[in-house]
């Protein structure tokens, strides 16, 4: 089945999905996405990611590519045309085409808007049995991470070093402190306590994280928003990584300390078995 993905208000061939040269997006990274996640068909989270968007449009001076009505209805219809039961949808905007030239252009130009499905195995991810191995790393980005774009270098960079080391992900550390992961947001268990980096500019607002505490709350389960090193990491009882893409994640292991004796604990099991059964409604 050839996949169908969503270009300027035009649902084509993957191999027709085109955009220009002089796309924003590609010469500036003027750009922003959000990934929303899909199980039984449905989307995760979707308001939560649209909320953030909006957001992140507005921070850019950003104009919508449509109407809000009309993101969701794409969504949609990418699901049915791709009969997508789980994986993700990625959808990006940029401020446009136009001429080369740092400031934005003088003329209005149309918002580019494209999105398109990846099938994806989130449920029984096979790394949520064994729990995966993550590295730390200078961040290098900028200063408005709150602000989802698709500037992505740095990023990028982390996880190939973690993936050459063979771990899947890497924590990003500034002034001693870990940020978040390359795509995830970060936490660790300590006598029973959930630790996790509060909002900032500093990170991403992950919908996931949102949707987790708010999960973890209603189970009595304690949660303290504060930075912490990646030394307290190394004698964490447990810890896990949040995204989209794959939900709640357990470590079992930071820069080759063994965490919680490399098993995925009871708290990260429980909060991951919580998120499941919100998701999958
Ligand atoms: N990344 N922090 C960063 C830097 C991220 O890129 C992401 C998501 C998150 C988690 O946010 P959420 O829970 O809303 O997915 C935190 C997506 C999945 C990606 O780039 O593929």
């Amino acid at each position: 089945m050839v996949r169908t993905v969503y270009v300027n208000g035009e649902y084509l061939p993957e191999s027709e999905g085109k955009i220009s040269i002089f796309d924003r997006g590609f010469l500036f990274a003027d750009g922003v996405y959000e990934v929303t996640a899909v199980v039984k068909g449905r989307l995760v989270d979707h308001d939560s990611h649209m909320q953030r968007l909006a957001r992140s449009l507005q921070e850019l001076r950003m104009g919508w590519p449509c109407t809000r009505a009309e993101l969701d209805a794409m969504h949609l219809e990418l699901i049915r045309r791709n009969r997508l039961e789980e994986g993700i949808i990625y959808m990006q905007v940029t401020r446009g085409a136009a001429d080369r030239s740092f400031n934005f252009p003088k003329e209005a130009v149309k918002p580019t808007l494209v999105a398109f499905t990846q099938t994806m195995n989130l449920v029984n991810n096979p790394n949520a049995v064994t729990g995966i191995k993550v590295i730390t790393t200078p961040d290098l980005r900028w200063a408005r991470r709150d602000i989802k774009t698709v500037m992505l270098l740095a990023p990028s960079l982390g996880k190939q070093e973690a993936y050459e080391k063979g771990c899947q992900e890497a924590w990003m550390v500034e002034n001693g402190r870990v940020t978040e992961g390359t795509s995830s947001n970060a936490y660790i268990v300590k006598g029973g306590k959930v630790v996790t980096r509060g909002l900032s500019n500093e990170i991403l607002a992950g919908c996931t994280r949102r949707a987790l505490l708010r999960l973890a709350s209603e189970y009595g389960i304690e949660i303290e928003e504060r930075a912490f090193t990646p030394e307290e990491a190394y004698g964490a009882d447990e810890a896990f990584l949040t995204s989209a893409s794959q939900f709640v994640m357990p470590i079992v292991e930071v820069d080759g300390h063994r965490i919680g004796g490399g098993q995925p604990g009871p708290v990260v099991r429980k909060l991951r078995e919580i998120y499941l059964e919100e998701a999958g409604k």
